[in-house]
């Protein structure tokens, strides 16, 4: 496929960017030089997790080595050095997502925390019998769940907005579900399931119109779009720091600040209270009320790390590089006989869900790993927007801006190659 005219419209229009080499950013990974099964590696699991740069990896370990301590409670030296770079990260988060201030953001395990800390705060303190809470058949497991589970203690309804055969929400429908007693409408930015990016912003001011509050979900998107929170206007937004080059077990909810101020705490503990008597407890103000005990304190000042190297790297020029990657890896796949992708919208990122006829997506998946290729089959986290398609799982390569279009040759021609090879 590299001599293709498309492959050579691709790198033309790639080198466009010269600040962006894919030769030179792969050099910052260490994982990516790793063989697997004899063969390199191909790393295409970025939407359930990436991959970490080397800077990263040595900012944790510097932490560990000179800076380690708890944060906020202590005179000593280190104390102050754990804590200062604690709180840089958070300034890294809040500068990344251009929220107005460090305040507005609170650390968290990741985007399931995020939501539920969202879900159980806000929505018990807020919904009531009858309220209605609106989401998308595009989201994923973590943004379902806690409001099914809200629903049950406080008798609001669960509103689902459907997509079309592309997989795009249909703003039609979301239209008709929303009224004055719609309080809560969460969504995803992108769909880690189809790769569909949602008009957020025409979603939020729509959702603004009735009075909802809004909770954009940008687990799949911050790695790959710019993402301002001002601009968009949201009232919430979480993300996991593994899905953006940085640490498992961190992540970030991005809260507006009168928002924050009116939340009840979620967990009890220590750190988030201003005064502790028998009798009652003060608490403090956001952030802190929502960090009850020991944080994560060197993911978060990892995550910190993540966040200034995508910078640099410039998440303009990602999303432009991986925009080309996608486009050449949907026209090469879709070529293969046999071969249904899932989620063709027109605003799409990322993923590449497919099934191939007469072959098992478990089969699939693993034919791949013997030839070095990672990708995850399976429902993705997403039942739902599957079966809205017909189906349990899926094939799901998912890219990230150190991939190549060497490796979607390799993919493609292993497909084809399973695609030729008798039904399993
Ligand atoms: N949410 C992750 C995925 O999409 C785990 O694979």
């Amino acid at each position: 496929m590299k001599n293709s005219g498309f492959n050579k419209q691709a790198l033309a229009l790639s080198s466009a960017h010269p600040p962006f080499d894919v030769q030179i950013v792969r050099r910052d990974f260490p994982i990516l030089k790793e063989r697997v099964n004899g063969y390199p590696l191909a790393w295409f699991d970025n939407a359930a997790t990436t991959q970490k740069p080397q800077v990263v990896i040595d900012r944790v370990s510097y932490f560990y080595e000179h800076e380690n301590s708890n944060v906020h409670r202590a005179a000593h030296e280190l104390a102050a050095r754990a804590t200062d770079a604690y709180e840089k990260a958070r300034d890294t988060v809040a500068h990344f997502l251009n929220a107005p201030s460090a305040q507005d953001i609170v650390f968290v395990r990741g985007t399931t925390e995020g939501i539920n800390l969202v879900a159980q705060s806000w929505g018990r303190q807020n919904l009531v019998a009858g309220d209605k809470i609106v989401i998308t058949w595009l989201e994923h497991h973590a943004n379902i769940v806690p409001w099914q589970q809200l629903t049950e203690v406080t008798g609001a309804k669960l509103r689902v907005v459907p997509v079309d055969d592309s997989g795009q929400v249909l703003l039609g429908e979301f239209q008709k579900l929303l009224n004055l007693r719609t309080r809560l409408v969460s969504f995803t930015h992108v769909s880690n399931a189809l790769g569909t990016v949602t008009p957020a912003q025409e979603i939020i001011a729509m959702a603004h119109g009735v009075g909802a509050r809004v909770l954009l979900d940008a687990a799949q998107s911050v790695s790959h779009l710019h993402v301002d929170v001002q601009e968009l206007d949201c009232d919430w937004c979480v993300f996991s720091g593994h899905k953006i080059f940085g640490p498992t077990g961190i992540g970030a909810v991005y809260g507006k600040a009168e928002v924050l101020e009116s939340m009840p705490p979620w967990q009890g503990g220590g750190n988030m209270i201003e005064d502790v008597t028998f009798e009652k407890t003060v608490y403090q103000h956001p952030f802190t009320r929502f960090e009850a005990g020991t944080g994560n304190i060197a993911d978060a000042v990892g995550l910190g790390a993540a966040l200034e190297y995508l910078t640099k790297i410039g998440i303009h020029n990602v999303a432009h590089y991986e925009h080309e990657l996608l486009v050449y890896a949907m026209e090469t796949l879709k070529s293969i006989p046999g071969l249904r992708l899932i989620g063709t919208a027109a605003e799409k990122t990322s993923v590449l869900s497919f099934v191939l006829a007469g072959h098992s997506n478990e089969d699939v998946g693993v034919a791949l790993n013997k030839v070095g290729i990672a990708v995850r089959t399976g429902h993705h986290c997403a039942q739902p927007i599957l079966r809205r398609f017909g189906l349990e799982s899926t094939v799901r390569p998912s890219l990230a801006f150190y991939n190549t279009y060497e490796e979607i040759d390799r993919l493609v021609s292993t497909v084809k190659r399973i695609q030729g090879s008798k039904i399993i």
